[in-house]
């Protein structure tokens, strides 16, 4: 089966549900690849990886690197690499020659930024010029510190129609998908149904024609426990009981045993006339 490509995540809208989830590493990425239909190498790797307090220190070269890795090691997904913050909001030049880095050295199917009306020219720019483009929407974890923290959008009736024409724009301007992060069940589901581009939900409705989890929340990695969040496993509980168990038997030199260690040649013995 040949790697998906944004057509034919486009396509998806009316088909099915279009899986989503994030990937930072080759494992991962071997892991998820038969999975998902998209695998979106994003920027919270910043502070899921790297303990950072938020997505605005990763470098463009930490995307690129992490990029490489997650396309090495899939066949099937479509990849999405986030652009970092810094990398595409001072005009389309700096967004394009950024954007097109990452296209050639990671070899990737497309790139994501945040943003709606303010990026319409960034994203007209970038999509007339061969770079396919994921859009982000609603609560954008780079606008965290104008933001004042990190706060669900469209609760309040009077503030949709801000996010609908960010939709709107971005659909204009030639992106392929947008992700709808933290925003009002209904918002979602009225932008789902004005545009004709897929959304992808995180923290938005099962409404949304595709949904996106950050893979170490889903499998236990994180202690994130944002409402949005479903845990389907804790992996972060197995290593530490595998430790635990490691631990006793490295002490008590129970490991390794006969079968974790290699022994000698045999020697052939001659036999004396
Ligand atoms: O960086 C990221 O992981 C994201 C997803 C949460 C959509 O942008």
């Amino acid at each position: 089966m040949k790697r998906k490509s944004v057509i034919d995540i486009k396509e998806m809208k009316s088909m099915r549900p279009i899986v989503c989830l994030t990937a930072y590493t080759a494992t991962i990425g071997r892991f998820l690849d038969s999975e998902a239909d998209l695998l979106l190498v994003g920027d919270s790797l910043g502070m899921v990886l790297y303990d950072h307090e938020n997505t605005l220190t990763v470098t463009l070269n930490q995307m690129i690197n992490h990029a490489q890795a997650v396309v090495k090691s899939t066949s099937k997904a479509c990849i999405v690499t986030d652009m970092p913050f810094g990398t595409y909001e001072e005009s389309v030049d700096v967004a394009f020659k950024n954007a097109a880095t990452v296209m050639k050295e990671t070899h990737c199917s497309a790139i994501k930024l945040e943003g709606g009306q303010n990026m319409f020219e960034t994203v007209k720019y970038l999509t007339n010029r061969g770079i396919p483009v994921m859009g982000h929407i609603g609560l954008q974890p780079q606008s965290v510190l104008v933001d004042g923290g990190y706060r669900i959008k469209g609760r309040d009736r009077f503030e949709w129609s801000k996010f609908i024409d960010d939709a709107k724009a971005l659909e204009e301007a030639g992106a392929f998908s947008v992700v709808l992060e933290g925003m009002a069940e209904p918002l979602a589901v009225e932008i789902t149904e004005s545009i004709s581009i897929p959304t992808i939900g995180i923290g938005a409705s099962s409404k949304c024609d595709g949904q996106i989890l950050v893979t170490e929340d889903m499998v236990g990695l994180t202690d994130v426990s944002a409402k949005f969040v479903k845990q389907y496993i804790n992996i972060g509980e197995m290593i530490k009981s595998a430790a635990v168990e490691y631990r006793k038997e490295v002490l008590n030199r129970d490991f390794p045993t006969k079968d974790h260690v290699y022994e000698m040649k045999p020697t052939i013995v001659k036999k004396e006339k």
